[in-house]
């Protein structure tokens, strides 16, 4: 090996790439016929996260021996660390096409389906690279954890337990154990797995979740929110998704009975996560804050992002009916004849799942759709009803907006809000004279306040004072009809479905 290469080889194994790439480009210049040059700049370019580079670089390797596949490899791997699984795709199968049982491409298409949740597929392409390579250590892990998403919780305890006997120190084998026996209801073998993983890596925040999870089947909610809370202090400021699991935990501990211990966490939770949103609004839930006006936006998108792709799953499961109601009482009360188009605006539109129920009431329409959620925005549009969808805030953009509306809906999202003040206005403001507000409420069944904040981090309402307020914004009420909304837990959330309409212009 030429004494040049070795020493770019050393550099870059130092991950000095800038230093490695200059003798590779050199000795690529001095060899222009010697693929493997060509694919070391590569590796460099993409080390150095020039992807453009990278990918030229690859492209030329392959052209200079078109039969090889170590540049396809490169580009293929390339492609999917970029998320670009399309292209990843195109040159894993260029790959299996030269070399039909190239477990690294099969890998790489397994890995794709598996991204894009078809998760069939993808324990398709990992049980073949087992096949082909039976002490596949990576095939074993990949196929135990989408046995997992499969819900096939047997079959992951096994692959995972093959792949443990393969390689007794994997933290991903014993987390996956741990999660499948927790599911099977197994919860000392969930533990004992779950805490060899920890003993592997006692920094991993997740281990300590799913640990968590565990205690918490346990009914052991002191233990559970140990662990929780060390989750979350591994997490550290940036990790929200820790701190909404340790808040949904504190509701979960508060609903169970256990008040005072969910109370003692989240004032030790607010203390030591000062200046972050998420914990500000989810502890003051759990500590019954009454200076809390409304949900944080920023913990909005953050629970819907995470809830988007199971959103409408999850609600079904749930016997969620707002949308429904909000469609009949649209059907009631929307004066359809009487406009010519009907301007219709979804406030907190999330999926569309209420868009789309009152679209058949109201004629020829156009139908815009906020939401502070992209993730809840990317699946309203699949559903091609609206003719515009922005991610902004309700209050603000009733308050930037210029259109006037027919119809104004609100299906489930005033919970998100305590005092209802600015959205009313800000309906009124937007709806044209004669125009139809129509939302859902859940009933404060619990105390004389106006609206009050629940553990769970949605508001529940008075209707006195809903319809006072209503009133004062220059309201008529046409309807109000007690429904069972959905269940939370085990208990029915009880609400009102509010037909309104603008009867007077209150100038501010
Ligand atoms: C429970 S979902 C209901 C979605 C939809 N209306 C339906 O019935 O299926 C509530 C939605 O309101 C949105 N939301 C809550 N508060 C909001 C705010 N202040 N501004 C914009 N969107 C908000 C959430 O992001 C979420 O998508």
């Amino acid at each position: 090996m030429d004494a040049l290469e070795e020493q770019a080889g050393r550099l870059y194994d130092q991950k000095q790439y800038p230093e490695a790439l200059d003798i590779y480009l050199s000795l690529a210049k001095k060899y222009p016929k010697t693929e493997k040059y060509s694919i070391f700049c590569g590796n460099c370019y993409d080390a150095l996260g020039q992807t453009e580079e990278a990918i030229r670089y690859y492209k030329k390797a392959s052209k200079i021996n078109p039969v090889s596949t170590t540049s396809l490899l490169a580009l293929a791997n390339l492609y999917y660390n970029n998320e670009d699984y399309k292209a990843a795709c195109k040159f894993s199968n260029m790959i299996l096409q030269k070399s039909k049982n190239n477990v690294s491409a099969l890998l790489i298409l397994g890995n794709v389906a598996y991204c894009q949740k078809q998760f069939d597929k993808a324990f398709a392409l990992y049980e073949k690279v087992y096949h082909l390579d039976g002490s596949s250590y990576i095939a074993l892990i990949n196929m135990a954890n989408t046995c997992y998403d499969l819900g096939k919780y047997v079959k992951a305890v096994d692959f995972a337990s093959q792949a443990i006997r393969l390689y007794s120190s994997s933290v991903d084998a014993y987390i996956i154990l741990g999660n499948s026996y927790t599911e099977l209801g197994k919860l000392e073998k969930a533990e004992a797995s779950l805490l060899k993983a920890l003993s592997f890596r006692a920094d991993n925040p997740w281990i300590y979740n799913a640990l968590s999870r565990v205690y918490q089947k346990m009914e052991d909610y002191k233990s559970a929110l140990s662990f929780a809370w060390k989750s979350v202090l591994f997490g550290g400021n940036v990790q929200d998704d820790q701190h909404i699991n340790f808040g949904y935990l504190l509701y979960e501990c508060a609903e169970d009975g256990k008040e005072e211990l969910a109370k003692h966490y989240a004032r030790k939770w607010q203390e030591a996560f000062l200046d972050n949103k998420v914990v500000e609004f989810m502890a003051g839930a759990v500590l019954e804050d009454k200076k809390i006006k409304k949900a944080d936006p920023h913990y909005i998108e953050k629970i819907f992002d995470i809830f988007a792709i199971d959103f409408e799953n999850t609600l079904k499961g749930l016997d969620y009916m707002a949308p429904e109601y909000v469609a009949e009482s649209v059907k009631k009360n929307f004066k359809k004849d009487f406009w010519k188009k009907t301007n219709y605006l979804d406030l907190g539109c999330g999926t569309g799942m209420c868009a789309q129920k009152v679209k058949k009431y109201i004629g020829w329409s156009t139908i815009t759709g906020i939401d502070l959620s992209q993730k809840m925005l990317d699946q309203a549009a699949q559903k091609g009803i609206y003719k515009r969808l922005e991610q902004v805030e309700i209050v603000g953009f009733l308050e930037r907006d210029m259109q006037e509306y027919q119809l104004i809906t609100a299906a489930d999202v005033l919970t998100y809000f305590g005092d209802l003040r600015s959205v009313f206005e800000g309906v009124a403001s937007r709806l044209e004279l004669g125009g139809l507000f129509v939302f859902s409420i859940s009933e404060n069944l619990f105390t004389t306040d106006d609206f009050l904040l629940m553990p769970s981090g949605r508001f529940v309402h008075n209707m006195d004072y809903v319809m006072t307020l209503l009133k004062k914004c220059g309201y008529a009420k046409l309807s109000q009809e007690r429904k069972a909304l959905r269940n939370e837990g085990d208990k029915v959330v009880w609400g009102y479905v509010v037909a309104a309409e603008k009867v007077i212009i209150i100038e501010k």
